[in-house]
């Protein structure tokens, strides 16, 4: 398994809170599950599937077919079990399992599909080309993922906070896959063909207020990396930033920032 010790703590913290994307991500997700436009025959894989959200709704979808989700995560893969189980769908599985390397069988899909799961791979040319022999030729690949952070409100407006400065943001994996020209040579060299960028401009929403916004924000890997790195002295007068920030971009229905990412189409040459 790729990623034990320091690297795995990381990932199972990250989706500990998993359940929370969803909210955070509600607008981004209509345009999402239009862009994956599941058939009701479709074989569908979900890639870093989290809690399922989405791996639920293609096999809601797909109700001659079905779906799969994967994800590296024990507890992820077990929320993930436990929601599908509750909504009595029959027709999903997940699996424990790096995307990467895992052993799908070849041409066992119809569509795979990604709401921000595929820009945390070591060898994203394996972990694609991996994706191309579990699709079908012509199967489809649509995947979410982030501009780059200085085209994200939210990226910015965190640094910002924390950090006291407009200093240039670190290239973070969450933003591995922003670049257009480099993503496309990933996936051609993968085997994809006819891929496509849409550029998707819908906000995030952090909770239904600042206290919950705060203690959101807080959870984020790079949220506590940035904190991890001040004094005590700076990481107050951070959060208090933080804070004030938040209240900033309070409304009647959440605390919101702008937000960028690309909906990546392609096929299996
Ligand atoms: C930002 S979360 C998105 C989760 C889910 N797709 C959603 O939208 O709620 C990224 C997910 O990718 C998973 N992940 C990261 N690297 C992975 C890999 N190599 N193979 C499978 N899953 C991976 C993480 O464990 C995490 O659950």
């Amino acid at each position: 398994m790729v990623g034990e010790s320091t690297e795995e703590v990381s990932r199972a913290d990250e989706v500990e809170h998993a359940a929370g994307f969803d909210s955070e991500l509600r607008r981004l997700d209509v345009v999402f599950q239009g862009a994956c436009d599941v058939q009701a025959r479709d074989r569908v894989l979900d890639v870093g599937c989290g809690a399922g959200q989405t791996t639920r709704a293609a096999a809601r979808a797909a109700h001659e077919g079905r779906a799969l989700g994967v994800d590296v995560s024990a507890p992820a893969i077990e929320q993930a079990r436990g929601l599908a189980a509750a909504e009595g769908l029959s027709n999903v599985a997940f699996e424990r399992g790096d995307a990467q390397v895992h052993p799908f069988p070849h041409g066992s899909v119809d569509l795979v599909i990604s709401r921000f799961g595929t820009m945390f791979f070591h060898d994203a040319g394996a972990a694609f080309a991996n994706l191309a022999w579990a699709l079908r030729p012509a199967g489809r690949l649509v995947m979410m993922v982030w501009q780059a952070g200085d085209r994200n409100e939210w990226d910015v407006a965190i640094h910002r906070a924390l950090a006291g400065s407009d200093r240039p943001i670190a290239a973070a994996p969450a933003f591995s896959l922003a670049d257009p020209s480099r993503t496309t040579e990933i996936l051609a060299a993968a085997g994809f063909v006819e891929i496509a960028f849409t550029d998707v401009e819908e906000p995030v929403c952090y909770g239904p207020d600042v206290v919950a916004a705060e203690a959101w924000v807080r959870s984020f890997t790079c949220t506590r990396a940035l904190v991890e790195r001040l004094d005590p002295d700076s990481a107050e007068r951070g959060l208090a930033r933080l804070r004030e920030t938040l209240s900033e971009h309070q409304r009647d229905d959440g605390v919101w920032f702008g937000a960028r990412s690309w909906i990546v189409t392609a096929l299996r040459g």
